[in-house]
């Protein structure tokens, strides 16, 4: 089979490694080789986030992909993150290890409804939250991500009337936070949607001095229970400078990773989805693996590309947001 079709049909080229290798040794070789750098998101396995050279939430990591000298960005994340790297740096090579590692939140907003439920709004302005597709992004005037979403809304004159999408759960949260009306697209993130407030409260029951602290993409009913609401980045600087030891959190559970690592004798317990698992995972972000990001970085496949008029589009709502956060020392 061609390595294109492989790629179509897996979203990585299968190829098998020497078990005696050491990947993280090679991987330091093939970055300096290709004068690559990993970025990678908090929700990534532990031996991904342990190789990359700067981890960080969505903001984050727009702002490292704007600025890197680096020529080619091998993006641990999701495909709208890579997307996102290779809209502002559109000369560099964006590889990301599996082409599948979607998002449940971008696939709830197809762009071609979008247009049509925008056709109905003709006096607002559209901010979209960056975990959306390309083309989407080139149908909004403003991107935001959790750490910057209620600043970019208060940035707006009072009067301004907004649309915000796709997630409907931070939507409101932003609506809540600013005092602001705005209509929200019906999107929403499985992974933030499952947590479970009955399992929540039982276990806030049984460690009664845990902090409970969640993302905004939690339902309402989730966030009403929690002391702190914040990004993954906000999450992070929470557990960190809180004198609570145990903390119940509520987003994607690879973040534990970094909070263990900052604040060894605290205790952080996934939140319960309502299911049969104790913790949640992004399947999206777990279909990278150590292996398949040696493997992308070695081959310089698979590519992410955009087509060039949605960079030029996509390009300028995204670099708002980097402007306005700038602006503010986000
Ligand atoms: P942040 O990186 O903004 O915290 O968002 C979390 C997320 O869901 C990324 O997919
Ligand atoms: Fe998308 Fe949710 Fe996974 Fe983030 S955690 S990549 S929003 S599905």
């Amino acid at each position: 089979m061609d390595t294109l079709t492989e790629l179509n049909r897996k979203g990585y080229i299968e190829e098998s490694i020497d078990p005696t290798l050491d990947l993280f040794e090679e991987i330091e070789k093939l970055k300096k080789e290709k004068n690559a750098i990993v970025l990678a998101h908090y929700y990534q396995e532990p031996d991904i986030q342990d190789i990359a050279d700067y981890i960080g939430d969505s903001l984050g990591l727009s702002q490292e992909a704007a600025k890197t000298e680096a020529d080619v960005i091998v993006f641990a994340g999701v495909h709208f993150m890579a997307e996102t790297a290779k809209i502002l740096s559109p000369e560099k090579t964006v590889l990301l290890p599996d082409l599948k590692a979607g998002c449940s939140l971008a696939d709830s907003c197809p762009p071609h409804l979008f247009k049509k439920f925008k056709e109905k709004y003709p006096d607002h302005l559209v901010i979209t939250y960056v975990n959306c597709t390309a083309e989407l992004k080139a149908l909004s005037d403003i991107v935001c991500t959790s750490t910057n979403a209620v600043q970019i809304v208060e940035s707006l004159p009072k009067d301004q009337k907004i649309i915000f999408g796709p997630d409907k759960n931070l939507g409101a949260w932003v609506a809540k936070k600013t005092g602001r009306e705005l209509v929200l697209w019906n999107g929403a993130c499985m992974v933030h949607e499952i947590f479970s407030r009955e399992k929540i409260t039982k276990l806030k029951e049984r460690h009664p001095k845990a902090k409970f602290i969640a993302h905004p993409e939690c339902e309402e009913s989730v966030l009403q229970m929690a002391d702190y609401i914040g990004s993954t980045t906000g999450l992070l600087k929470y557990s960190i400078n809180s004198d609570a030891l145990e903390f119940i959190v509520a987003t994607e559970s690879g973040i534990i990773h970094q909070m263990e690592k900052a604040s060894p004798g605290k205790t952080f317990i996934p939140a319960p989805p309502n299911n049969n698992c104790a913790c949640n995972d992004c399947p999206y972000m777990k279909r990278n693996t150590l292996e398949k990001l040696y493997l992308c970085l070695k081959n310089g496949l698979p590519e992410v590309t955009v087509p060039a008029d949605i960079i030029d589009r996509a390009r300028k709502p995204i670099e708002r947001m980097l402007e306005i956060s700038a602006k503010l020392g986000l």
